[in-house]
C-alpha cells in the first residue's frame, strides 16, 4: 500500500484542534451572510490571501477576527459538525476539541450558546459518524487570571460536557504561572489540566506548566529540545507532546518541514502525536499533516503507526475506551 493510502486508512485521534481554527473561509462568508455581518474582505480569495503569518500573534489577530461571525448556537453547531465530517473522511475515530469561550463571551455571546452548539454537534457525530469527542475549555492567556476565573465560573453548569482545561493564545510574556490559581480551582472542579507551552515561549514556560499547573499533556512543546533535563522530566512523567507540523511552518516556529524536530523528538524517547491545530488557516487537515511530515522526514510506516497509536494512548479517554484502539 502506498504511503498516502496507508495514512488515510490509519485509525487515528486528533488531540490538538481549536474548533475556531477549523472555520474555513467559505463558512466565514456563509455565516457572515446568515448573520448580516459586513466583512472587510470581498471574497474568499481575498480572505485567504490574508493568511500569511510571521509569528503566532499575526495569526491570532486574523483568527479572532474570523471567529466574530459565530453568533448563534446553530453557527457553533455547523462549525463543529463540519469539522467532524472532515474527521470521518480521514478515519479520525476520536477527537479532543479545544474551544475558547472568552473569544465569544467578550463579544457578548453567551457561554451557553457556545457550549450547546459545540456539544450537540459532538453528540450527533457520535451517533451518525461514530466519532467520539471530548471538549477542552481553553483560557486565553493574554487576558487576566480574573477573567479566566469568570470563565471557570460560567462553565460550571456545563461541567458534565467538559473534560479538560487548556491555555492558549499569545504565549510570550504570558507564562503558565500567571494562571496557577485558576488551574488549581479548575482541577478541584474535576477538569484535567493541559496547556500550550514551548511553542514560541522558552523551555522555562514548559517547566512552569509541569511544576505549577501540573499538566497532563503538552500542546506543542517544541522548545523542550533546548533543555536536556526537561526532556528527561517529560519522559519520566510520560507526558505526550501534541505536535502540529503545518502550524509550526505557517507560524515560522520551524523554518522548513525538512528541519522539523518531530523525528528527533521520537528518537529521544518523547511521546509524540501529530495534529492540525488550526487546519483552516495552516494549509491542511490532520491527514495532510501526516502526509507532509512523512515526506519531509521520510518517516517509516512503523513510525506513522507509532504516532497514530500514541494519539489514542495519550488521549483523555478512559483505559477501557482506549483498549478498543490499542
Ligand atoms: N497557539 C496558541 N494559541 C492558539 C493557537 C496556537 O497554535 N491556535 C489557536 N490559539
Ligand atoms: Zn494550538
Amino acid at each position: 500500500m502506498n504511503m498516502i493510502n496507508f495514512i488515510n486508512n490509519l485509525p487515528k485521534a486528533e488531540l490538538h484542534l481549536h474548533i475556531e481554527g477549523s472555520l474555513e473561509p467559505e463558512l466565514v462568508f456563509a455565516l457572515a451572510k446568515r448573520n448580516n455581518i459586513k466583512l472587510k474582505y470581498n471574497s474568499v480569495e481575498q480572505l485567504k490571501a490574508a493568511y500569511e503569518f510571521d509569528c503566532l500573534q499575526d495569526f491570532l489577530d486574523i483568527y479572532y477576527q474570523g471567529a466574530s461571525v459565530l453568533i448563534t448556537e446553530a453557527d457553533f453547531y455547523d462549525l463543529t459538525y463540519s469539522y467532524l465530517q472532515k474527521c470521518a473522511a480521514q478515519n479520525i475515530r476520536h477527537t479532543e476539541i479545544m474551544f475558547d469561550p472568552q473569544t465569544h463571551t467578550e463579544r457578548g455571546i453567551a457561554f451557553k450558546t457556545v457550549i450547546n452548539g459545540i456539544s450537540k454537534a459532538c453528540i450527533d457525530a457520535k451517533e451518525k459518524l461514530n466519532i467520539s469527542s471530548l471538549l477542552i475549555m481553553s483560557y486565553l492567556r493574554h487576558l487576566t487570571e480574573e477573567d479566566a476565573f469568570k470563565t471557570l465560573e460560567e462553565s460550571l453548569p456545563y461541567k458534565h460536557l467538559i473534560t479538560a482545561v487548556g491555555l492558549d493564545s499569545s504565549e510570550k510574556g504570558n507564562p503558565p504561572s500567571k494562571f496557577e490559581r485558576v488551574f488549581k480551582a479548575s482541577v478541584k472542579e474535576g477538569y484535567i489540566p493541559l496547556a500550550h507551552a514551548g511553542e514560541e515561549g522558552p523551555s522555562e514556560y514548559i517547566w512552569e506548566a509541569l511544576d505549577i499547573l501540573n499538566i497532563k499533556r503538552i500542546d506543542h512543546g517544541n522548545n523542550c529540545l533546548h533543555d536536556k533535563n526537561l526532556i528527561q522530566e517529560i519522559i519520566k512523567r510520560d507526558l505526550a507532546l501534541t505536535v502540529c507540523p503545518l502550524s509550526n511552518t505557517a507560524l515560522q516556529v520551524v523554518d522548513d518541514l525538512k528541519n522539523h524536530p518531530l523525528k528527533k523528538m521520537m528518537d529521544l524517547g518523547l511521546k509524540v502525536t501529530v495534529n492540525s491545530d488550526d487546519p483552516a488557516y495552516f494549509g491542511g487537515q490532520l491527514n495532510q499533516n501526516f502526509i507532509e511530515i512523512q515526506k519531509a522526514l521520510e518517516l517509516s510506516k512503523r513510525q506513522l503507526y507509532e504516532l497514530a497509536k500514541n494519539s489514542f494512548k495519550y488521549s483523555l479517554l478512559s483505559n477501557n475506551e482506549k483498549q478498543i484502539y490499542l
